[in-house]
């Protein structure tokens, strides 16, 4: 029998060229969002998690302004529909998953859709089911397959490059369930 905290219930790959595409299929993801849903957003810095978050945010119809919540650690951006309220988290600086607790996210959880970035390894235990959604730079992977020096510098250059995007569904929410 396989766990479905550990083995995904279904995974699906994409790309993005551009920093609104993204934002245009988080968005789609964000309007089949629920209370109680949570998603952990990995992959390198600037890779593109707040850029996602943003569009997660326009879908589920909260107030705007997402920014990174690298000095504070978790936001909530409250709904203009009536729906669940957003609750963004940055876990970069969060040693493990013991500080993540200490965040007293529980208490907003069935409120609300809680989107963690740098997630993956901290934030399982918050929800029986989750999305884990990975975003890669395809620049930087091609350059290091050719040989070429990795690209180190994620600097915000707001410069638009393709994203491969892999999500990984857990949990019985998923099952059946493709939000998009
Ligand atoms: N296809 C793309 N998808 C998403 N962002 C893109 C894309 N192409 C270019 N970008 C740019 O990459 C940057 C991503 O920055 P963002 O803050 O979203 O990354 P992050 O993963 O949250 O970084 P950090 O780890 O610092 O929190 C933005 O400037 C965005 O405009
Ligand atoms: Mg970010």
């Amino acid at each position: 029998m396989s766990d479905t905290s550990t083995t995904p219930v279904w995974t699906a790959e994409l790309s993005t060229p551009d920093a609104q595409a993204t934002r245009a299929l988080a968005a789609r993801i964000g309007a089949g969002l629920r209370s109680g849903d949570l998603v952990l957003l990995n992959g390198e810095l600037g890779a593109g998690k707040t850029t996602f978050t943003q569009g997660l945010g326009v879908g589920l119809g909260v107030r705007e302004g997402i920014i990174s919540p690298t000095f504070v650690l978790s936001r909530i951006h409250p709904s203009l529909s009536g729906g669940p309220d957003l609750v963004h988290v940055d876990a970069y600086r969060l040693a493990d998953a013991g500080e993540l607790e200490d965040l007293d996210l529980e208490q907003d959880l069935d409120t609300s859709v809680t989107v963690v970035e740098w997630g993956t390894g901290k934030a399982e235990q918050l929800s029986a089911s989750r999305l884990e959604i990975t975003l890669v730079r395809d620049t930087g992977s091609t350059m290091a397959e050719q040989g070429g020096e990795p690209v180190l510098d994620f600097s915000e250059t707001d410069v638009d490059e393709p994203r491969s995007i892999a999500i990984a569904a857990f949990g019985t929410r998923w099952k059946d369930q493709r939000p998009f």
